[in-house]
């Protein structure tokens, strides 16, 4: 049997730090009702030259470097982005060209900030089918290009970074199941408008516009839903809670990741957590964490690891895996 095993990882986050304080001097907010309602203390922003293609590629190259490959080995790029460098072609396009990868398969994913969860899965069937052996499957966001800095609402969330991982053909046991899902009845939940209003407002086909929230209630179906997903995950792979290792969950909000720990009986030590230094990276921030966690030590060869992931669409998913 043939599975899709992680063989390096890696991760690149923007200079500029952004905290709260320097919010709070620019929108009607305070560090201590950020870090009580999101665990948000500080993200990182992109510099005006900056793009998400830039931190793929820091990201890859790092990746690259972890997994002991060179950019000739790789047979399929897949990026995962909301915030494309541009329309067409693709942020996967630019970044084979970054790397010097000429001839696979390369494509982005949008599934905002379940997108590295998609990718990734995409990447297991080509590597499992025998179509790639080598994959490099990258999560890559600009969401400061997407914020209104006057809305408070959303302006204190999200932040920019990207991470990446060498997914590789091996006997031994990698991804064990992937789960993915999407309802896009709640398309208006959260979504990016021309003026940032609730509601059907002209969405735009580029990144250009503004993110638009009803936090409440996305906070609300995430957590259900995930609860849900998390039982799916175990009982596709007849497993309990305690075969799990480690959480790593989307970086949105600290109260989310501490209901998905509960739902699995785990401390929250067991739980990689970056969203108080990240923000939101949308579909960076589970890459991000992974990585964060493989270069401190704690994740190890042969720990069971869980990743899951929700956002706009809604869409959500997990990757359970063996690293
Ligand atoms: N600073 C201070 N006050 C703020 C604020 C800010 N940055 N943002 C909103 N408020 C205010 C609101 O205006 C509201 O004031 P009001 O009661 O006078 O109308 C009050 O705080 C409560 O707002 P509410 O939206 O009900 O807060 P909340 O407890 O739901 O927390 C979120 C807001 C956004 C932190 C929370 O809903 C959330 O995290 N939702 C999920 C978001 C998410 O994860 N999105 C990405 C999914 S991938």
């Amino acid at each position: 049997m043939t599975y899709a095993r992680i063989l390096g990882t890696g991760g690149f986050l923007p200079r500029r730090v952004v905290t709260n304080a320097e919010l709070a001097r620019t929108v009607d907010t305070s560090d201590e009702w950020i870090v009580s309602r999101t665990g948000i203390r500080e993200r990182r922003i992109v510099a005006s030259d900056e793009t998400s293609c830039d931190l793929a590629e820091r990201a890859a190259r790092q990746a690259l470097e972890a997994a002991g490959c060179l950019a000739a080995d790789i047979d399929l790029v897949i990026v995962a982005t909301t915030t494309p460098d541009r329309v067409f072609p693709s942020t996967a396009c630019l970044l084979q060209d970054r790397l010097g990868i000429h001839g696979p398969a390369a494509f982005d994913v949008q599934a905002v900030c379940t997108g590295f969860i998609y990718a990734i899965s995409i990447a297991e069937k080509f590597i499992k089918t025998g179509s790639a052996k080598r994959a490099l499957v990258v999560g890559t966001e600009t969401m400061s290009r997407l914020v209104n800095w006057q809305d408070r609402s959303t302006c204190v969330l999200f932040g920019d970074g990207a991470g990446a991982v060498i997914l590789g053909a091996s006997a031994e046991p990698g991804i064990l199941s992937a789960h993915l899902h999407a309802d896009g009845a709640y398309k208006d939940l959260l979504t990016v408008t021309e003026d940032g209003a609730d509601g059907t407002d002209r969405v735009l086909a580029a990144a250009s516009g503004h993110i638009a929230m009803r936090g409440n209630e996305v906070f609300r179906v995430a957590v259900t839903t995930l609860d849900a997903l998390v039982g799916e995950t175990l009982a596709a792979n007849g497993l309990n809670q305690s075969d799990i290792r480690w959480l790593v969950p989307h970086q949105a909000n600290i109260r989310i990741i501490s209901a998905t720990a509960k739902r699995l009986g785990m401390s929250m030590e067991q739980v990689i957590v970056t969203v108080d230094r990240h923000g939101n990276t949308s579909g960076a921030s589970i890459p991000l964490a992974l990585d964060v966690a493989v270069r401190d030590g704690r994740i190890q060869r042969g720990d069971v690891v869980l990743m899951e992931g929700f956002g706009g669409g809604f869409t959500w998913g997990s990757v359970l895996f063996t690293y």
